[in-house]
């Protein structure tokens, strides 16, 4: 295990001198067979896998779960050292925001909209948090989950623009045995909520469907926020079709999209994507 930089920059260096490859899997912990997907595409990858788990505060909004967010670093430990991970890096808040830390990685455009404009600040700091471990990792591939589909395209937006030599892989939405994506916030659900929670996929499903047979675009995603709405969900904070490679709104399905969803359940709020092909 790695606490400090200096300590995985210092395992990274002997592995780089045995001239073995090194993948990133960034997490926030609490993991579940999503994350540990990504930890089994990473060994595919590259010789060595190091997995951060780092619940970031800055990626937070005021009034969001930073607090009650599920901290369980043994238990994580143990999960990825079976799954075959070489190195966990669990950094303090102070080891990466240390006293008057002030830059910050703000990436335009791919950040606009869905849960840019819901949670504000946040893809800011994922941005930042993630450029941080890239370069403290230097890894030569770094895999990130669909699940957050806009988070990867910033990912890949920031890597890009600032140079960081490293890959991005993309690894496909895991899913309970109902459809509902693995997420550590699924813990929050009560007995009631889980049942319930399986219906964005199902909905997603039928609506990617229906758009893939031509149903306006429009037409459908106001059917779909309305279906969740019937089947319990409080409020939806957006279902929306966008381009699958630029996230810019689709009005007409010309191009691969992606069918995008962020809604309440109770208090939880619980996110889900869907490609969509013309
Ligand atoms: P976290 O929510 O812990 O997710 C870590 C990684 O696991 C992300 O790349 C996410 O997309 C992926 N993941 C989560 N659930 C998944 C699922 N059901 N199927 C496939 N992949 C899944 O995302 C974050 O942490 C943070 O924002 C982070 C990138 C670590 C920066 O703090």
């Amino acid at each position: 295990m790695a606490r400090s930089v200096a300590e995985l920059r210092a395992q990274v260096r002997d592995w780089r001198a045995a001239g073995l490859t090194v993948a990133l899997v960034p997490t926030m912990g609490a993991l579940h067979a999503g994350h540990m997907s990504l930890v089994r595409l990473a060994l595919t990858k590259a010789d060595r896998v190091v997995v951060s788990v780092f619940v970031n505060p800055t990626q937070f909004g005021p009034t969001e779960d930073f607090s009650a967010y599920p901290r369980q670093p043994e238990q994580d430990s143990a999960a990825i050292a079976a799954a075959g991970g070489h190195l966990v890096y669990l950094p303090t808040v102070a080891e990466m925001y240390p006293e008057g830390a002030s830059t910050m990685v703000e990436v335009s455009g791919v950040s606009a909209g869905l849960c840019g404009d819901a949670r504000p600040g946040h893809f800011r700091g994922v941005a930042t948090i993630v450029t941080k471990l890239l370069l403290q990792a230097l890894p030569d591939v770094a895999v990130f989950g669909e699940k957050d589909f806009q988070q990867l395209m910033v990912i890949r937006r920031l890597v890009r623009d600032l140079d960081i030599p490293v890959e991005v892989i993309g690894a496909p939405i895991v899913r309970e045995a109902d459809g509902l994506a693995m997420s550590s916030r699924n813990a929050y659900l009560s007995a009631e909520e889980r049942p319930v929670a399986a219906r964005i996929h199902a909905i997603l499903t039928e609506t990617a469907g229906a758009l893939a047979g031509g149903r306006p675009v429009t037409e459908a995603c106001a059917a779909a926020t309305a279906a969740l709405l019937d089947s319990g969900f409080r409020a939806v904070d957006y279902l929306e079709l966008r381009d699958a490679e630029t996230l810019t709104p689709v009005t007409e399905l010309t191009r691969p999209a992606r069918l995008f969803v962020a809604a309440f359940l109770g208090r939880t709020r619980l996110i889900d994507n869907i490609g969509v092909q013309p």
